[in-house]
Order: structure tokens, then sequence, then C-alpha cells
């Protein structure tokens, strides 16, 4: 008979980690992380004999006591799916712990210095915020079909029939796309060996426009026919009211062995764009933006608290002090913040790695006929070297950065430094890349005036959080 390779234990769920995993641990003080548990659990658990890089994983085989934080999910999914770890745990407490750990990681400077921490501002909505999914397709070795989410802690696709992240609309397509695909025989994208046709399904929609975008991403393995092109238009419509505006774009992906992979996007209904619009109540303005969304497009994914961080941010600048200076807006996307900022300030210089951001900003602010909005495509820290050997340049005094998770590189530090802004407005998506530089520039004469978290993404872990600088 072959040993039993899994321990059943008794325990209590004594914390999250920050990536939102339930933690206990055992008399030996091993590291327990149990699926779906909830801080205060007290379980029988199914343990892994083994321990995969000095953790114990494990599952939940009975709650003995449940936790006073915990909730029934909404999600018929939830105990499988990866799209949402925490819907299992009440909204208040959620935000509890986003706001413990925002303390815990800035304690030293919340000990040391005068920082004034607020607290974590709550999503509008906390199901069907969304604007946009990316679904994804898989088949296993049977050929069954999937069409929806990666599984918790796994590698597998799962069937979603509704995920309330996003509109019901969000499913809709996704059945209808699911029932096309059932009718042909293509296979998904195989990640592990390359084969295979269908990655992809990615749908966008404004919030406060109702616009709608489907886009289907594929590899170039096979073309599919006209006839295949037009089924799969004809089951995405039948997901919408005749009446609503969509744009279905075809997305393949072109890889070459020792070549860079690249897209080829063909437009199979509706416009190139669809239109979102922000209502920004900051400096007791009230701004309306329009701003068009190409397939390519990033934009903030929860539209209602983009609008509340953009506000809460831009708050705190003195519309007096700040109407005749100049901002500078570090990887800018497609412009939203400079493009809010420019109705308060002289002018605005963004900066934007990717060209296609650019191009849309551009067109954006030609759509909301912004004159003081400079955009400029290339690397922070390259754009801002150049922009400092030049003698004329102005240097602005407010500059605000939202960098991805990697957070900013050590030469863009070096040159934010170089144009020593009055105030740093540092918004970010990782408290501790965000932390690390903050340290930098706490060296370097600015002091960290301002914690702000902002709920952009309820049932999951992540925190959005602004930090305010000012120079000593
Ligand atoms: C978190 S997004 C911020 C977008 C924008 N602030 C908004 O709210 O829509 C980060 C942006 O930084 C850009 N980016 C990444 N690395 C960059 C770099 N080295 N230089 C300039 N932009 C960069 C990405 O393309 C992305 O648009």
């Amino acid at each position: 008979m072959s040993e039993k390779k899994v321990i059943i234990k008794e325990l209590t769920i004594e914390k999250f980690s920050q990536k939102g995993k339930a933690i206990a641990f055992d008399e030996k003080k091993n590291k327990i992380v149990i699926t779906n548990a909830v801080v205060k659990d007290v379980i029988l658990a199914e343990l892994n004999k083994k321990k995969h890089k000095g953790i114990i994983k494990g599952r939940i085989l009975e709650i003995l006591k449940p936790s006073s934080f915990r909730e029934n999910p909404k999600c018929k999914h939830f105990d499988i799916c990866g799209g949402c770890i925490w819907q299992n745990i009440k909204y208040l407490s959620q935000l509890e712990q986003k706001q413990f750990f925002l303390i815990d990681t800035f304690q030293d400077f919340i000990n040391k210095t005068n920082v004034e921490v607020h607290p974590i501002v709550k999503s509008k909505n906390i199901f069907e915020y969304r604007n946009k999914m990316e679904f994804s397709f898989s088949q296993n070795r049977k050929k069954t079909k999937f069409l929806g989410l990666i599984m918790k802690g796994g590698r597998f696709v799962i069937d979603i029939q509704r995920c309330h992240l996003a509109d019901i609309w969000f499913s809709k397509v996704l059945i209808e796309v699911k029932n096309w695909w059932e009718k042909y025989d293509v296979d998904a994208f195989n990640y592990f060996n390359g084969d295979g046709f269908l990655k992809n399904l990615t749908v966008k929609g404004g919030k406060n426009t109702q616009d709608k975008m489907v886009i289907l991403t594929t590899s170039d393995s096979y073309i599919l026919t006209d006839e295949e092109k037009k089924d799969f238009i004809d089951h995405v419509l039948k997901s919408i009211h005749p009446d609503k505006k969509i744009s279905i774009f075809l997305n393949t992906q072109i890889s070459k062995k020792g070549v860079k992979t690249t897209f080829n996007l063909q437009k199979l209904y509706g416009d190139e764009f669809i239109r979102e619009d922000l209502n920004i109540n900051a400096l007791g303005k009230k701004i309306k933006l329009s701003f068009q969304i190409g397939p390519n497009s990033f934009f903030q994914p929860n539209t209602h608290m983009a609008e509340v961080l953009y506000a809460t941010a831009i708050n705190y600048l003195d519309k007096q002090e700040i109407k005749d200076k100049t901002a500078l807006d570090l990887y800018s996307g497609t412009g939203t913040i400079a493009m809010i900022l420019s109705k308060f300030v002289k002018k605005v210089i963004a900066i934007e790695l990717s060209e296609n951001a650019c191009n849309m900003a551009k067109e954006n602010m030609n759509l909301n006929n912004i004159k003081n909005f400079e955009m400029i495509n290339g690397d922070v820290s390259k754009v801002l070297a150049t922009l400092l050997s030049n003698e004329n340049f102005e240097k602005p005094q407010i500059v605000i950065v939202d960098p991805p998770r990697s957070g900013l590189t050590d030469d863009a530090i070096d040159n934010i430094l170089k144009i020593y802004p009055e105030t740093i407005i540092y918004i970010s998506c990782n408290i501790n890349t965000q932390l690390e530089n903050i340290k930098v520039l706490a060296e370097n004469n600015y002091q960290l005036k301002i914690l702000h978290p902002i709920d952009q993404f309820p049932h999951t872990f992540h925190i959005e959080n602004i930090a305010i600088l000012k120079r000593t």
C-alpha cells in the first residue's frame, strides 16, 4: 500500500499574507497556506506532506469555528476561481486588512515622522466594478473546451457562467463566444508546447457610456474563414441590445523563432474606439472628460474609483498656488491625470513609454480641446535626462508619478531629484516598491506628508495608494 500523502490537522488561521493568502502555523512553526480560509477561522485542514519553497499547502476539510470576518461569497465559482480570493470576507474587514498592510509597510515612516494616514476610501461598487476583463481559452487532454478564468493557485482555466466583478453583459459575451467555439474544430492555444489557436477574449465597456468592445486574440497557426468570423460577430451581437454600440476586433499574434512577436489587429465590426467619460470633482471644480479607448489602450479598470483616485490626488494641491506652474505626469498612460491637471496648471508635460498610449493621449487631448499639454513618448529616465540637458527647460514644480508595479528606477529617481519639484504625488499599485522609492526620496530632502489608500479592487488584496511628498 502506498504511503498516505496528506496530513489532517486542526488549525487556527493567524494572518493574511500581503498576497491575500490565509496563513496558519503548526506546532513546529511551519508556515501553512490554506486556500479559501479566513483569519480567525478554526478549521480541520488536509495538508500536503511535502513543503514547497518552505511552505506547506492545504485545504479546508471542515470549518470548526467560522471567523466573524466571514461572509458567504456571492459567486458560485468562488471556491475554485482565481479571479477574486477575498469574496468570502466581509467588505469592511477587507478594507481593514488593506489599511493594516499599508500601516505595517510604512510603520517606520509613521513612527519617525508626522505622516497623515487616511482611511482607505471604499469602492463605490463592490461588484460589477470592472470595465475590462481578460478571459482565457483552454482545453484538457480529452479536448474538452474551457473559456473563463484561471483556477485559484493553478494553471487550468475554468468555465465561467457569471463573473460578478463585471457587468452581466461580460458573462453573456463569454457564454456566446463559448457557444461559437463549440461549433468549430479549432483548438485553444497551448502555452506549454506553443500549439493551438485561440488565446484570450478581452471584454471592455465604458461604465459611464455603456460602449462595448470585444477582442479575440489568437495565434497565427490558423486563419479564420470569413464565415467563421461572421459567425463570431453574430454570436457577440446576440449578447447586446441592438441599439448598443460595440466594436469587435481580431488580434493575431505572429510569432517566428528568433523574430520579435508582432500583432496583426483587424477590426471586424463597429468603430475603431469606444468612449469612456470621467467625471472628476477636484479643487472645487466639476470636470467631465471623454476618452477614446482602443483595443490596446490602458485605462484604469475601475472607472468610478479612477475618478476618486485622480480627484483625491489632485485635491492635495493648492488651486491658487499651482495656477501658474508646470506639472509633469510621469508614466502617464493615455494621459488621464495630465488632462485633469491641465485644467488647473499653466502647462502639463506627460511622459509614457507606449507609443500607442501616447497616440491615444494626443487624440484625447484634441477630443477634449486641451492645448496646454505636451505628450512625450519614451522611457521616463531617458526623456527626463534629455529635457534636463536643455538649458531652456523650465523645471516643473509638481511631479506626479504612477509607475508600474516595479516602481521607479534609480535613474528615474535621480532625474526627478535633479528637477527638485516642490511636490511629488506618487500613485502606486505596489506599496512595497513605493516604500523603497520613498525611502530614497526622503534621504534627499523630501518629507512624506500623506498616505491615502483607495480601494479600486474589492475582493482582491490589491491596494492603490497615493503618497504626497513635499520638498523640505
Ligand atoms: C500604472 S500605469 C499608469 C497609467 C496612467 N497614470 C493612468 O492612470 O491611466 C503605468 C504606465 O507606465 C508606462 N510605463 C512603464 N514603464 C515605463 C517607462 N520606463 N517609461 C515611461 N512609461 C512607462 C506603462 O506603459 C503604463 O502606461
